[in-house]
């Protein structure tokens, strides 16, 4: 089985070309990204607009680019895969109408993938991983604990109540005036710095939820910043440090719930699963280590490119449903909210 997969809602315009085999291995043929953080940069963050018309310009040079490296035509395609959403939804429909009409043209069926729900099938993309696994998807736009119990069947055991973690990241090294995207930036100040100068809270700390919570620390780091104008060098990566260590204590406790609740639910789960920008955190990522081992399952955290917005992890998707059969219709929706 072979799809196609496109990727438009945040600002990475991307396509790619997946083979299902029988046996539900999977091979990358193509996976092509063009990130546009260069056009987003300067205004320091992503400006839906600016996105929108980037991936008008951009998509139909990457899917030919896609379709050329992987080395099929469109009549061999099984499926034409798009994320319908959660996203800016100007992206969405320029990924999704350019699906449909793909789908139309060469008579191939569609699938509207959840964006979510393709981060959480992602593991399987690279490993013969089982159901049922405990998903944290960490990027600029979602926070969450996810278990996935099956293909469509995913249980949400944990939310944030506001900001998502890498938009805190990213909201941090903005006050701190250091570049966008500001989570690799925060984590190279942190390096630096003295965790334990600014004893920031630990939001939702001991709670029987699995929820985050991060506006009131990203406030707490900027009080404390105003407070200490002007900065030095020194201030900045000790508030960096500061900040990290708090959500590294914050994530390993709501992570620690989350696998409790998923336990009492779904028995131990096959593997906890990293994924979003922020699981390329290298802190972060020792401190999920931690959880896992204590939790008795293992870590899996797909390689970076995999890990951060792809069409490949779209195509995938598509070939799961597809494997059960699950098409839609050319009137399926873009959607800027979906839940999974
Ligand atoms: O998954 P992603 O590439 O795009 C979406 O948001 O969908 O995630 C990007 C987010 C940004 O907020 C970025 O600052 C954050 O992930 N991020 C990091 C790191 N690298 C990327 N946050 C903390 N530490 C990092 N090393
Ligand atoms: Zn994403």
């Amino acid at each position: 089985m072979l799809v196609l997969g496109i990727e438009t809602t945040c600002d990475e315009t991307a396509a790619a070309v997946v083979e299902r085999q029988a046996d539900g291995q999977a091979r990358i043929l193509s996976n092509v990204v063009r990130s546009q953080i260069d056009e987003h940069a300067r205004f320091g963050g992503v400006v839906p607009e600016i996105a929108a018309r980037a991936h008008v310009d951009l998509l139909d040079g990457i899917i030919a680019s896609a379709m050329k490296e992987a080395g099929v035509g469109y009549a061999q395609l099984s499926a034409v895969a798009a994320a319908a959403g959660p996203g800016l939804i100007g992206g969405v429909i320029v990924g999704l109408t350019t699906a449909k009409a793909i789908a139309m043209v060469h008579d191939t069926p569609l699938i509207a993938v959840n964006h979510l729900e393709a981060h959480a099938l992602t593991p399987r993309l690279t490993c013969a991983l089982a159901f049922p696994y405990c998903l944290f998807l960490a990027s600029g736009g979602h926070t969450q604990i996810v278990a996935v119990v099956g293909v469509g069947e995913y249980v949400r055991l944990g939310t944030t109540v506001d900001d998502a973690m890498g938009e805190a990241f990213d909201k941090v090294a903005k006050m701190l005036s250091l570049p966008y995207p500001g989570g690799p930036q925060v984590e190279r100040a942190a390096a630096g710095g003295d965790p334990t100068r600014f004893a920031f809270p630990r939001p939702m700390l001991g709670r029987p939820d699995a929820n985050f919570s991060l506006s009131g620390l990203k406030t707490a780091v900027r009080n404390e910043a105003s407070r200490l104008e002007p900065l030095e060098p020194q201030d900045i990566s000790d508030l960096c440090a500061s900040f990290q260590a708090a959500v590294l204590e914050s994530t390993a406790d709501r992570l620690t719930v989350g696998l409790r609740l998923f336990q009492e639910r779904f028995g131990t789960p096959r593997a906890l699963v990293a994924a979003g920008g922020v699981a390329a955190n290298h802190a972060i990522r020792s401190a999920l280590q931690d959880v896992a081992a204590k939790a008795e399952t293992t870590l899996i955290i797909p390689p970076p490119a995999l890990c951060t917005d792809n069409g490949a992890m779209i195509a995938w998707a598509g070939a799961e449903r597809m494997a059960l059969g699950l098409t839609d219709t050319l009137e399926a929706p873009p959607r800027a909210r979906w839940l999974l």
